[in-house]
Protein backbone atom coordinates (compact mmCIF):
# COMPACT_ATOMS: atom_id res chain seq x y z
CA UNK A 1 0.00 0.00 0.00
CA UNK A 2 1.09 3.49 -0.41
CA UNK A 3 1.75 5.35 2.53
CA UNK A 4 -0.12 8.04 3.03
CA UNK A 5 1.15 11.64 3.77
CA UNK A 6 -0.67 14.53 6.18
CA UNK A 7 1.47 17.39 5.58
CA UNK A 8 0.54 18.07 1.74
CA UNK A 9 -3.34 18.94 3.59
CA UNK A 10 -2.52 21.16 5.94
CA UNK A 11 0.60 23.29 4.51
CA UNK A 12 -1.71 26.48 3.39
CA UNK A 13 -3.75 28.30 6.18
CA UNK A 14 -6.88 27.82 3.79
CA UNK A 15 -6.14 23.71 4.02
CA UNK A 16 -5.70 24.00 7.30
CA UNK A 17 -9.36 25.63 7.75
CA UNK A 18 -10.99 23.09 5.62
CA UNK A 19 -9.33 20.32 8.61
CA UNK A 20 -12.48 21.88 10.71
CA UNK A 21 -16.21 21.44 10.00
CA UNK A 22 -18.02 24.56 9.64
CA UNK A 23 -21.00 26.48 7.85
CA UNK A 24 -21.34 28.91 5.45
CA UNK A 25 -18.40 31.26 5.33
CA UNK A 26 -16.41 33.07 2.63
CA UNK A 27 -13.41 30.96 3.75
CA UNK A 28 -15.08 27.76 2.22
CA UNK A 29 -15.79 29.05 -0.94
CA UNK A 30 -14.43 28.20 -4.20
CA UNK A 31 -14.66 30.06 -7.25
CA UNK A 32 -14.04 28.42 -10.21
CA UNK A 33 -12.61 30.27 -13.24
CA UNK A 34 -11.84 29.90 -17.04
CA UNK A 35 -8.64 31.16 -18.43
CA UNK A 36 -8.02 31.47 -21.76
CA UNK A 37 -5.48 31.86 -24.64
CA UNK A 38 -5.37 35.91 -26.20
CA UNK A 39 -4.73 39.19 -25.37
CA UNK A 40 -7.19 41.27 -23.27
CA UNK A 41 -10.17 38.49 -23.63
CA UNK A 42 -13.28 39.17 -21.94
CA UNK A 43 -16.38 36.48 -23.18
CA UNK A 44 -19.33 36.19 -21.26
CA UNK A 45 -19.79 32.29 -21.72
CA UNK A 46 -23.86 32.64 -22.64
CA UNK A 47 -24.24 29.08 -20.91
CA UNK A 48 -23.10 30.94 -17.91
CA UNK A 49 -25.43 34.02 -16.72
CA UNK A 50 -22.64 36.07 -15.72
CA UNK A 51 -19.77 34.38 -16.33
CA UNK A 52 -16.60 35.00 -18.49
CA UNK A 53 -13.44 33.61 -20.32
CA UNK A 54 -10.97 35.32 -18.43
CA UNK A 55 -7.44 35.94 -20.31
CA UNK A 56 -4.45 35.92 -18.25
CA UNK A 57 -3.79 39.76 -18.69
CA UNK A 58 -7.06 40.45 -17.13
CA UNK A 59 -7.44 38.03 -14.45
CA UNK A 60 -6.40 40.98 -11.61
CA UNK A 61 -9.55 42.58 -12.56
CA UNK A 62 -11.53 40.13 -11.89
CA UNK A 63 -10.23 38.98 -9.30
CA UNK A 64 -8.86 42.39 -7.09
CA UNK A 65 -12.67 43.05 -6.16
CA UNK A 66 -13.54 39.45 -5.21
CA UNK A 67 -10.12 38.89 -3.27
CA UNK A 68 -11.24 42.54 -1.48
CA UNK A 69 -14.20 41.06 -0.63
CA UNK A 70 -12.37 38.01 1.31
CA UNK A 71 -11.77 35.58 -1.37
CA UNK A 72 -9.35 32.87 -0.49
CA UNK A 73 -9.42 30.25 -3.26
CA UNK A 74 -9.69 29.74 -6.84
CA UNK A 75 -9.98 26.47 -9.21
CA UNK A 76 -8.22 27.32 -12.92
CA UNK A 77 -9.81 25.79 -15.86
CA UNK A 78 -8.15 25.95 -19.13
CA UNK A 79 -9.09 27.27 -22.70
CA UNK A 80 -7.20 27.12 -25.83
CA UNK A 81 -7.59 28.58 -28.84
CA UNK A 82 -5.51 26.41 -30.90
CA UNK A 83 -3.35 23.22 -30.77
CA UNK A 84 -5.24 20.36 -29.71
CA UNK A 85 -4.01 16.78 -30.07
CA UNK A 86 -4.09 13.41 -29.25
CA UNK A 87 -1.79 13.96 -26.15
CA UNK A 88 -3.46 17.26 -25.01
CA UNK A 89 0.30 18.56 -25.28
CA UNK A 90 -0.74 21.86 -24.76
CA UNK A 91 -2.07 21.53 -20.75
CA UNK A 92 1.34 22.18 -19.89
CA UNK A 93 2.74 23.79 -22.42
CA UNK A 94 4.12 26.92 -20.13
CA UNK A 95 2.73 29.28 -22.41
CA UNK A 96 -0.56 27.73 -21.70
CA UNK A 97 -3.51 29.97 -20.11
CA UNK A 98 -3.11 27.59 -16.63
CA UNK A 99 0.76 27.81 -16.19
CA UNK A 100 0.79 31.20 -17.35
CA UNK A 101 -1.99 32.36 -14.80
CA UNK A 102 -0.48 29.96 -12.10
CA UNK A 103 2.81 32.33 -12.29
CA UNK A 104 1.14 35.64 -11.99
CA UNK A 105 -1.68 34.33 -9.34
CA UNK A 106 1.27 33.11 -7.21
CA UNK A 107 2.99 36.67 -6.82
CA UNK A 108 -0.44 38.75 -7.17
CA UNK A 109 -1.89 37.32 -4.66
CA UNK A 110 0.43 35.47 -1.89
CA UNK A 111 -2.10 34.57 0.39
CA UNK A 112 -5.12 33.25 -2.39
CA UNK A 113 -4.86 29.14 -2.29
CA UNK A 114 -4.33 28.41 -5.96
CA UNK A 115 -5.99 25.22 -7.45
CA UNK A 116 -5.48 23.66 -10.87
CA UNK A 117 -7.94 21.50 -12.68
CA UNK A 118 -6.05 18.33 -14.12
CA UNK A 119 -7.73 16.81 -16.99
CA UNK A 120 -7.41 16.40 -20.92
CA UNK A 121 -10.55 17.08 -22.54
CA UNK A 122 -10.12 20.90 -23.09
CA UNK A 123 -6.82 19.87 -24.77
CA UNK A 124 -7.29 16.85 -26.84
CA UNK A 125 -8.44 16.70 -30.27
CA UNK A 126 -10.59 14.08 -29.55
CA UNK A 127 -12.33 15.91 -25.74
CA UNK A 128 -12.11 13.03 -24.19
CA UNK A 129 -10.38 13.07 -20.50
CA UNK A 130 -7.54 10.79 -21.63
CA UNK A 131 -5.54 9.24 -23.94
CA UNK A 132 -7.43 7.23 -26.87
CA UNK A 133 -5.48 3.79 -28.31
CA UNK A 134 -6.25 3.61 -31.93
CA UNK A 135 -9.16 1.75 -31.74
CA UNK A 136 -10.92 4.12 -29.31
CA UNK A 137 -10.82 2.63 -26.43
CA UNK A 138 -9.24 4.15 -23.47
CA UNK A 139 -5.97 3.86 -22.70
CA UNK A 140 -5.87 3.95 -19.03
CA UNK A 141 -1.75 3.69 -18.13
CA UNK A 142 -0.81 6.12 -20.94
CA UNK A 143 -3.63 8.72 -19.17
CA UNK A 144 -2.14 8.75 -15.77
CA UNK A 145 0.95 8.86 -16.68
CA UNK A 146 0.36 12.15 -18.67
CA UNK A 147 -2.24 13.16 -16.35
CA UNK A 148 0.95 13.01 -13.70
CA UNK A 149 3.21 15.06 -16.04
CA UNK A 150 0.72 17.96 -16.34
CA UNK A 151 0.00 17.92 -12.49
CA UNK A 152 3.65 18.24 -11.90
CA UNK A 153 3.96 21.03 -14.55
CA UNK A 154 1.31 22.72 -12.69
CA UNK A 155 2.53 22.34 -9.23
CA UNK A 156 6.53 23.84 -10.40
CA UNK A 157 4.17 26.57 -11.88
CA UNK A 158 2.62 27.79 -8.55
CA UNK A 159 -0.14 25.61 -8.29
CA UNK A 160 -0.81 24.59 -3.92
CA UNK A 161 -3.55 22.17 -5.22
CA UNK A 162 -3.84 20.33 -8.14
CA UNK A 163 -7.54 18.69 -8.72
CA UNK A 164 -7.96 15.74 -11.46
CA UNK A 165 -11.08 15.63 -12.52
CA UNK A 166 -10.29 13.30 -15.69
CA UNK A 167 -11.97 9.82 -13.41
CA UNK A 168 -9.22 7.52 -14.85
CA UNK A 169 -7.79 4.47 -12.41
CA UNK A 170 -5.40 4.92 -10.00
CA UNK A 171 -4.33 8.67 -11.08
CA UNK A 172 -3.91 9.73 -7.86
CA UNK A 173 -1.41 7.87 -6.93
CA UNK A 174 0.40 8.43 -10.23
CA UNK A 175 0.14 12.20 -8.98
CA UNK A 176 2.07 11.82 -5.85
CA UNK A 177 4.62 9.82 -7.20
CA UNK A 178 5.17 12.27 -10.04
CA UNK A 179 4.73 15.22 -7.63
CA UNK A 180 7.51 13.39 -5.58
CA UNK A 181 9.65 13.50 -8.59
CA UNK A 182 9.85 16.79 -9.10
CA UNK A 183 10.63 17.77 -5.27
CA UNK A 184 6.33 18.94 -4.68
CA UNK A 185 5.90 16.80 -2.06
CA UNK A 186 3.83 18.97 -0.13
CA UNK A 187 1.56 20.04 -3.27
CA UNK A 188 -1.61 19.10 -2.10
CA UNK A 189 -3.74 16.55 -4.35
CA UNK A 190 -8.00 17.41 -4.40
CA UNK A 191 -9.60 14.37 -6.02
CA UNK A 192 -12.56 14.73 -8.02
CA UNK A 193 -13.51 11.07 -6.63
CA UNK A 194 -17.18 10.66 -6.66
CA UNK A 195 -17.80 12.65 -10.09
CA UNK A 196 -21.09 11.00 -11.67
CA UNK A 197 -21.61 11.04 -15.45
CA UNK A 198 -24.26 13.96 -14.92
CA UNK A 199 -26.26 15.93 -17.47
CA UNK A 200 -25.43 18.76 -15.13
CA UNK A 201 -22.17 19.52 -16.97
CA UNK A 202 -23.61 20.59 -20.35
CA UNK A 203 -22.99 24.75 -19.59
CA UNK A 204 -19.24 24.09 -18.41
CA UNK A 205 -18.56 22.12 -21.46
CA UNK A 206 -19.25 25.08 -23.62
CA UNK A 207 -17.15 27.51 -21.46
CA UNK A 208 -14.38 25.23 -21.72
CA UNK A 209 -15.31 23.67 -25.14
CA UNK A 210 -14.52 20.55 -24.12
CA UNK A 211 -17.68 18.38 -25.35
CA UNK A 212 -16.04 15.12 -26.31
CA UNK A 213 -16.33 15.06 -30.16
CA UNK A 214 -17.70 11.00 -30.37
CA UNK A 215 -19.04 8.97 -27.51
CA UNK A 216 -20.15 9.97 -23.95
CA UNK A 217 -17.64 9.92 -20.06
CA UNK A 218 -19.69 7.18 -19.49
CA UNK A 219 -17.34 4.52 -19.23
CA UNK A 220 -14.80 6.49 -17.07
CA UNK A 221 -17.60 8.73 -15.27
CA UNK A 222 -19.68 7.43 -11.88
CA UNK A 223 -23.57 5.97 -13.03
CA UNK A 224 -25.26 8.24 -11.15
CA UNK A 225 -27.65 5.28 -9.46
CA UNK A 226 -25.13 3.50 -7.51
CA UNK A 227 -23.67 5.20 -4.32
CA UNK A 228 -21.76 1.83 -3.23
CA UNK A 229 -19.77 2.48 -6.27
CA UNK A 230 -19.45 6.19 -4.88
CA UNK A 231 -18.26 5.01 -1.65
CA UNK A 232 -15.65 3.06 -3.30
CA UNK A 233 -14.04 5.70 -5.65
CA UNK A 234 -13.75 8.10 -2.19
CA UNK A 235 -12.47 5.02 -0.04
CA UNK A 236 -9.58 4.18 -3.41
CA UNK A 237 -9.00 7.94 -3.66
CA UNK A 238 -8.18 8.26 -0.09
CA UNK A 239 -6.12 5.08 -0.39
CA UNK A 240 -4.06 6.53 -2.94
CA UNK A 241 -3.32 9.74 -1.33
CA UNK A 242 -5.92 12.34 -2.01
CA UNK A 243 -5.61 15.01 0.50
CA UNK A 244 -9.27 16.03 0.05
CA UNK A 245 -11.96 14.26 -2.17
CA UNK A 246 -14.68 16.22 -4.62
CA UNK A 247 -18.36 15.22 -4.69
CA UNK A 248 -20.26 16.37 -8.09
CA UNK A 249 -22.88 17.36 -9.06
CA UNK A 250 -23.44 19.18 -5.64
CA UNK A 251 -27.53 19.00 -4.78
CA UNK A 252 -28.13 15.96 -6.96
CA UNK A 253 -25.35 14.47 -4.12
CA UNK A 254 -26.03 15.29 -0.81
CA UNK A 255 -26.41 11.98 0.86
CA UNK A 256 -23.08 11.03 -1.13
CA UNK A 257 -21.18 14.25 0.67
CA UNK A 258 -22.90 13.16 3.71
CA UNK A 259 -21.87 9.46 3.22
CA UNK A 260 -18.12 10.58 2.34
CA UNK A 261 -18.10 12.90 5.59
CA UNK A 262 -18.78 9.84 7.38
CA UNK A 263 -16.39 7.09 5.46
CA UNK A 264 -13.47 9.30 4.78
CA UNK A 265 -11.23 11.66 7.31
CA UNK A 266 -9.92 13.85 4.66
CA UNK A 267 -11.58 17.17 4.24
CA UNK A 268 -15.38 16.70 1.55
CA UNK A 269 -15.82 19.35 -1.31
CA UNK A 270 -18.96 19.96 -2.59
CA UNK A 271 -19.14 21.53 -6.18
CA UNK A 272 -22.34 23.05 -7.49
CA UNK A 273 -21.99 22.72 -11.14
CA UNK A 274 -22.16 24.80 -14.19
CA UNK A 275 -25.99 23.66 -15.12
CA UNK A 276 -27.06 23.72 -11.17
CA UNK A 277 -25.77 27.58 -11.86
CA UNK A 278 -27.54 27.84 -14.89
CA UNK A 279 -30.59 26.03 -13.38
CA UNK A 280 -31.00 28.87 -10.54
CA UNK A 281 -30.01 31.83 -12.67
CA UNK A 282 -32.86 30.58 -15.18
CA UNK A 283 -35.48 30.42 -12.44
CA UNK A 284 -34.27 33.68 -11.00
CA UNK A 285 -34.57 35.58 -14.28
CA UNK A 286 -38.09 33.76 -14.55
CA UNK A 287 -39.21 35.24 -11.32
CA UNK A 288 -39.25 31.79 -9.81
CA UNK A 289 -37.38 32.06 -7.16
CA UNK A 290 -34.85 35.28 -5.59
CA UNK A 291 -31.37 34.29 -6.16
CA UNK A 292 -29.63 35.32 -3.35
CA UNK A 293 -31.70 32.97 -1.11
CA UNK A 294 -31.56 30.24 -3.62
CA UNK A 295 -27.51 30.63 -3.27
CA UNK A 296 -27.58 30.95 0.15
CA UNK A 297 -30.17 28.07 0.75
CA UNK A 298 -28.19 25.76 -1.48
CA UNK A 299 -24.89 26.52 0.40
CA UNK A 300 -26.33 26.33 3.97
CA UNK A 301 -27.50 22.95 2.62
CA UNK A 302 -24.15 21.54 0.98
CA UNK A 303 -22.55 22.47 4.43
CA UNK A 304 -25.72 20.65 6.25
CA UNK A 305 -24.89 17.73 4.46
CA UNK A 306 -20.79 17.82 5.63
CA UNK A 307 -18.80 19.85 3.04
CA UNK A 308 -15.84 21.67 4.32
CA UNK A 309 -15.50 23.96 1.40
CA UNK A 310 -17.77 24.53 -1.44
CA UNK A 311 -17.10 25.21 -5.38
CA UNK A 312 -19.61 27.57 -6.40
CA UNK A 313 -19.89 30.04 -9.78
CA UNK A 314 -21.64 32.11 -6.72
CA UNK A 315 -19.35 32.38 -5.16
CA UNK A 316 -18.01 36.30 -5.16
CA UNK A 317 -21.76 36.87 -4.94
CA UNK A 318 -21.67 35.15 -2.04
CA UNK A 319 -18.86 37.08 -0.82
CA UNK A 320 -21.57 39.69 -0.64
CA UNK A 321 -24.54 38.04 0.38
CA UNK A 322 -22.60 36.70 3.08
CA UNK A 323 -22.01 40.13 4.60
CA UNK A 324 -25.33 40.57 4.02
CA UNK A 325 -26.17 42.89 0.81
CA UNK A 326 -28.91 42.56 -0.97
CA UNK A 327 -28.60 41.39 -4.77
CA UNK A 328 -30.10 44.25 -6.29
CA UNK A 329 -31.52 47.77 -4.67
CA UNK A 330 -35.35 46.78 -4.11
CA UNK A 331 -37.72 48.68 -6.23
CA UNK A 332 -38.75 52.04 -5.59
CA UNK A 333 -42.41 50.98 -4.81
CA UNK A 334 -41.50 48.30 -2.58
CA UNK A 335 -39.42 50.52 -0.17
CA UNK A 336 -41.52 53.70 -0.29
CA UNK A 337 -44.61 51.38 0.64
CA UNK A 338 -42.39 49.43 3.62
CA UNK A 339 -41.39 52.94 5.29
CA UNK A 340 -45.08 54.05 4.55
CA UNK A 341 -46.08 50.91 6.95
CA UNK A 342 -42.89 51.99 9.20
CA UNK A 343 -44.54 55.08 9.62
CA UNK A 344 -48.27 54.17 10.46
CA UNK A 345 -46.77 51.68 12.84
CA UNK A 346 -44.59 53.99 14.86
CA UNK A 347 -47.91 56.58 14.66
CA UNK A 348 -50.16 53.77 16.00
CA UNK A 349 -47.86 52.86 18.24
CA UNK A 350 -49.01 53.78 21.89
C1 LIG B 1 -13.76 18.04 -17.07
C2 LIG B 1 -14.61 18.70 -16.03
C3 LIG B 1 -15.99 18.83 -16.08
C4 LIG B 1 -16.35 19.61 -14.98
C5 LIG B 1 -15.19 19.91 -14.29
N1 LIG B 1 -14.12 19.32 -14.94
C6 LIG B 1 -16.99 18.42 -17.05
C7 LIG B 1 -17.01 17.10 -17.67
O1 LIG B 1 -16.69 16.08 -17.03
O2 LIG B 1 -17.36 17.08 -18.84
C8 LIG B 1 -17.74 20.06 -14.68
C9 LIG B 1 -17.87 21.35 -13.97
C10 LIG B 1 -19.17 22.04 -14.14
O3 LIG B 1 -20.10 21.55 -14.82
O4 LIG B 1 -19.28 23.14 -13.60
N2 LIG B 1 -13.02 16.97 -16.67
ZN1 LIG C 1 -12.06 16.10 -18.54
Amino acid sequence: MTPVELHPGIGHPVLRLWQADGGPSPDRLIWPLFVADGRRVREPIAAMPGQCRWGVDRLREVLDPAVAAGLRAVLLFGVIGEGRDERGSRADDPAAPVPRALRLLRTAYPDLLLIADVCLCAYTSHGHCGILRPDGSLDNEASIARLAQIAAAYAEAGAHVVAPSDMMDNRVAAIRAALKSVRRSTTAILSYAAKLASCLYGPFREAARSAPAFGDRRAYQLPPPSRRLALRALRRDVDEGADAVLVKPGLPCLDLVREARDAVAVPVLAYQVSGEYAMLCHAAAAGAVDLREAALETLAAFHRAGASAVVTYFAPRLMGWLAGDRAEPRPARVRRRARIERLTARRRAP
